[in-house]
């Protein structure tokens, strides 16, 4: 039995054993996935601790994925990008960091809710560290456009300057967009863990706009409210993103993709 961990602080809430287990009894791996809690600061102890253990693999959630991006020997191209990790595998001795939020987003933005990124204009709500890591993995997709908007604008501004390799981005306040109108809007705030939502001005959704909320829940948050009020064509949370980076973490460990399908849909009914 290969061992498998998620770290972070706080991780009881974490559902990613769950995903992991089901992905493995799917595919017949072999493999155990727990939950690791590290003090503030003591990161590099407790993954130094499950390597030497034995431990094949972890998950890196809140707040210690510049800790990992930091901690790996090999970096693949999107975690160089993000400057975090959220997945790291131990194999032959050497330290191998990859982010997978970022297509995790992207796989259940084209193929779950089969809407094209390619060609379309692409509205990012925030800019702290859950944009940085879906970035490079959208511009991968060519939008038409790319404008991250944030209440801090400096902030949307250092990440489009820091990806501007990658593709243009565009970077302003919210009063911007005023007037203008988009295909994809991505909720990467953290609004709606509070209850509350960007002060996005009404105008910007279209009848065929793809309202997209990074974090899920079982009734839909005010963002997403606001979406539905202003008959934005389509509305999805972050649930699929969640289990589409799982699947891609799963498949850089073992070497198979595991089906997400019924994994979301069961995860859909306990949230419910
Ligand atoms: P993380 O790294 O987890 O994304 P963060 O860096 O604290 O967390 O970023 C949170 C994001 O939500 C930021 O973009 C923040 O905007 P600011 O950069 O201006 O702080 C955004 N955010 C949080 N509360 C908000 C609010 N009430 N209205 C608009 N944006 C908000």
């Amino acid at each position: 039995t290969d061992r498998y961990a998620v770290i972070g602080n706080p991780i009881s809430h974490s559902q990613s054993p769950f995903i992991h287990q089901e992905f493995a009894q799917a595919t017949g791996q072999d493999i155990s996935y727990e939950k690791l809690f590290a003090d503030i600061g003591k990161f590099n102890e407790v993954v130094r601790e499950f390597a030497a253990a034995g431990g094949k693999g972890l998950n890196i959630t809140l707040p210690f994925k510049g800790d990992a991006f930091r901690y790996a020997g090999e970096l693949t191209e999107r975690a160089r990008a993000a400057e975090a990790v959220n997945t790291l595998a131990f194999r032959d001795g050497k330290v191998y960091g990859d982010n997978t939020d970022g297509v995790g987003l992207v796989r259940d933005i084209v193929e779950n809710l089969d809407y094209p990124i390619t060609g379309q204009r692409v509205l990012i709500l925030g800019a702290g560290g859950a944009v940085r890591g879906v970035l490079e993995p959208i511009l991968e997709q060519k939008p038409a456009s790319l404008t991250i908007a944030n209440r801090t604008v400096i902030k949307a501004e250092a990440l489009a300057h820091h990806f501007a390799r990658y593709g243009k981005v565009e970077a302003v306040g919210y009063d911007a967009l005023e007037g203008r109108s988009f295909d994809i809007i991505i909720n990467a705030t953290s609004t709606s863990l509070n209850n509350e939502m960007p002060p996005l001005p009404h105008g910007v959704f279209t009848p065929r706009t793809l309202a997209y909320d990074m974090v899920y829940s079982a009734g839909l948050t005010p963002f997403l409210q606001r979406a539905q009020g202003e008959n934005a064509g389509m509305l999805a949370d972050g649930l699929g993103m969640l289990v589409e980076q799982a699947a891609e973490s799963f498949s850089i460990w073992r070497g198979v993709q595991p089906d997400t399908r019924k994994v979301t849909n069961m995860l859909r009914e306990v949230l419910a």
